[in-house]
């Protein structure tokens, strides 16, 4: 059946790719990972099926993410994933919708124009590429327009981008390869290096999720992790605990709020003023470990909250920006096909 969509914003991101449609809501969250065969190069599927076989594919079948730390490492497999994501949303459009794209901030034009080409061959009639920090503003519903700054950090899973933005623009902005990524492997060399315990990344991020934390006080929380043991080679289980991998966890969280001191001490005493009255809004699915708030504003004395549903967050002001398409400068939103 047809149905009517009209505007669309996607949040191309490293791990999770999140589709909002206007009226509906989020319709797709999927991770960005696409299994294909080796020999064909046939892609085999896409999104959550394709996670489940991270790491478990015989040699005939690879399972990869076309984005790799914020940026795109597989051109093809990238176009591809969106193409397969865009098709399954709005293959029955009635008409051809606008969609806005949030990339992450490294990607050069050369790959932007990669993948606005992939939202053109899927139907789109006009694509915008928006800026990452506004859009995760928007979603964070932070009235961007007033005269008056704000902090935003999203930390997703391959960059934490911070960014000061003022009267729908940014002000000041800097990008980190720091993202959650990185913490899942920093839990890895820790099971190596100390227990001479071999696990995998997947594994590693489910122990973040479960008791990772950056708090002062990392409680009395634990996880049996499986593993494979280094000398004998074969399978072991480990008990470890929330307060020993705080250290490894918490070496990562400093060097993102090292960056957005730095794009304080960049930043005018006027906003700076401003945003320490409102606070700093922390939005990706990397705000969500336990105790990064809390880091936070102890290291930059400011209040810092995680915004509501901070995982959709860009996702939702990516598709919500065509509310505020007028006042948003080039700088942040532009134009990338019009037909
Ligand atoms: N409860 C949680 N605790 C800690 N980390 C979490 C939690 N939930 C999700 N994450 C982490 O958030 C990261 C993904 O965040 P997000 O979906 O915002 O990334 P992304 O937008 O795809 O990446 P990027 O913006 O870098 O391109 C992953 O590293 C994931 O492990
Ligand atoms: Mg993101």
């Amino acid at each position: 059946m047809s149905e009517m969509i009209t505007d669309i914003g996607i949040d191309l991101g490293t791990a999770t790719v999140i589709i909002y449609v206007k009226g509906k809501g989020i319709v797709l969250k999927e991770p960005s990972v696409v299994a294909y065969d080796t020999r064909t190069g046939k892609v085999f599927c896409v999104g959550r099926e394709a996670y489940t076989m991270i790491g478990r594919t015989p040699d005939r079948i690879r399972a990869v993410k076309p984005l790799d730390q914020g940026v795109i490492s597989d051109h093809e497999l990238c176009e591809k994933m969106l193409q397969y994501f865009l098709k399954k949303v709005y293959q029955n459009a009635l008409l051809k919708p606008r969609v806005a794209l949030c990339v992450p901030s490294a990607i050069t034009d050369v790959e932007s124009r990669a993948v606005v080409e992939a939202a053109v061959k899927a139907g789109a009639r006009k694509v915008y590429l928006i800026e990452e920090p506004v859009a995760a503003a928007i979603g964070a519903k932070i009235d961007i327009s007033k005269p008056s700054g704000s902090m935003v950090l999203d930390i997703g899973g391959g960059t934490a981008d911070i960014a000061v933005l003022s009267l729908s623009g940014i002000v000041q902005k800097e990008s980190v390869k720091i993202g959650g990524d990185r913490f899942d492997q920093a839990i890895v060399r820790y099971l190596r290096e100390r227990y001479g315990l071999l696990v995998g990344e997947k594994m590693a991020e489910q122990v973040k999720r479960e008791i990772g934390t950056v708090a002062q006080e990392p409680g009395d929380d634990s996880f049996e992790v499986k593993g494979r043991n280094l000398s004998t080679g074969l399978p072991e289980k480990r008990t470890v605990t929330a307060k020993e991998l705080q250290p490894c966890l918490l070496e990562m969280a400093e060097q993102i709020v090292q960056a957005m001191q730095a794009v304080l001490e960049r930043t005018p005493p006027e906003l700076v003023g401003d945003i320490s009255t409102a606070g700093i809004v922390m939005t990706g699915g990397g705000s969500l470990l336990r105790g990064m708030d809390e880091l936070v504003q102890k290291r930059l004395r400011v209040t810092a909250r995680v915004a509501e549903e901070a995982e959709d967050c860009v996702a939702i002001g990516t598709g919500r920006c065509f509310e505020y398409i007028d006042q948003l400068s080039e700088d942040v939103i532009r134009y990338a096909v019009n037909r």
